[in-house]
């Protein structure tokens, strides 16, 4: 990796240092899109916009505002990452591991990861969430690809337990004891930006994913790497082409991801405590 990136990396921690006060953040949530919502709820905030963070994406699509909002939610000191450049915009993947290196860099130790996805199967809903308990990388690439730099991570980082389970298992004990449905199942990442074919949809149905996006993925990957724990959850926007009558579109993500976001925000805000 490049002198470039790393001096990129430090640069942006330390600007973010400067303008957070006394926050000690161990905990880092990226929203998905359409669950901006939740940024909203941050108290105390203090709002950077990525162009102030060198090396961080510049971000081009409706509905992924480019800002880190850090502050408290739940009485937790939190970093909200609003808006993250999708691998379906670029070839570049060294805006996305400034990002998740410069969490890593703060001393955050868990990252939260949430996103629009389709459904797969007929028990998850349009509106519900799933837990993520693994995924699948359908994305025909990986943002590891190239030179390893070793102080961020190792050539080779195991994804047995991508999902952290200790994680898992508190998000899903806050989830059942406030009465928030959560499903649980494996993300399956395709490239995009076009949508699947019904034949793609049961393809990711028989390869044993659950839920389909075009994101997380990569943020795990670099997450993993740098060994951030993670946890997270996909807000159904839709059932996967051909699953059922409904148009799929950007729009129609957007809209659904708003009604899914009442309930995401309930979860994040009743765990955040806890997988803190
Ligand atoms: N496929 C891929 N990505 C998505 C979908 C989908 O059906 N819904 C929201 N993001």
């Amino acid at each position: 990796m490049s002198d470039t990136h790393t001096q990129n990396v430090k640069k942006s921690r330390d600007v973010i240092l400067g303008r957070i006060g006394t926050l000690k953040p161990k905990i880092a949530i990226i929203l998905g899109s359409g669950l901006g919502g939740l940024a909203e709820r941050v108290e105390n905030a203090v709002t950077i916009p990525y162009v102030d963070l060198p090396g961080f994406p510049v971000l081009t699509i409706a509905g992924h505002a480019g800002i880190l909002i850090a502050g408290k939610l739940s009485g937790v000191d939190t970093l909200v990452f609003k808006g993250r450049k999708h691998f379906y915009e670029t070839h570049d993947t060294a805006p996305l591991k400034t990002m998740i290196r410069v969490i890593k860099a703060m001393g955050v130790e868990t990252l939260f990861l949430s996103n629009a996805a389709g459904s797969l199967r007929p028990h998850i809903k349009v509106g519900e969430m799933m837990m993520i308990t693994d995924h699948i990388n359908c994305m025909g690439f990986n943002p590891l690809v190239g030179p390893n730099d070793d102080a961020f991570g190792s050539r080779f980082p195991p994804m047995t337990e991508a999902w952290d389970h200790e994680l898992r298992q508190k998000l899903k004990e806050t989830a059942q004891k406030k009465g928030i449905p959560l499903h649980k199942g494996v993300y399956i990442a395709f490239r995009g930006p076009s949508f699947e074919t019904p034949a793609e949809i049961r393809m990711a149905q028989g390869m044993g994913g659950d839920a389909i996006g075009m994101s997380s993925v990569p943020e795990c990957l670099i997450a993993r790497h740098c060994d951030l724990k993670i946890v997270g959850c996909s807000c159904i926007t839709n059932m996967g082409a051909g699953l059922s009558d409904e148009k799929i579109s950007h729009e129609h993500t957007l809209e659904n991801a708003a009604h899914a976001a009442v309930n995401f925000e309930k979860l994040v805000m009743e765990a955040l405590p806890i997988l803190s």
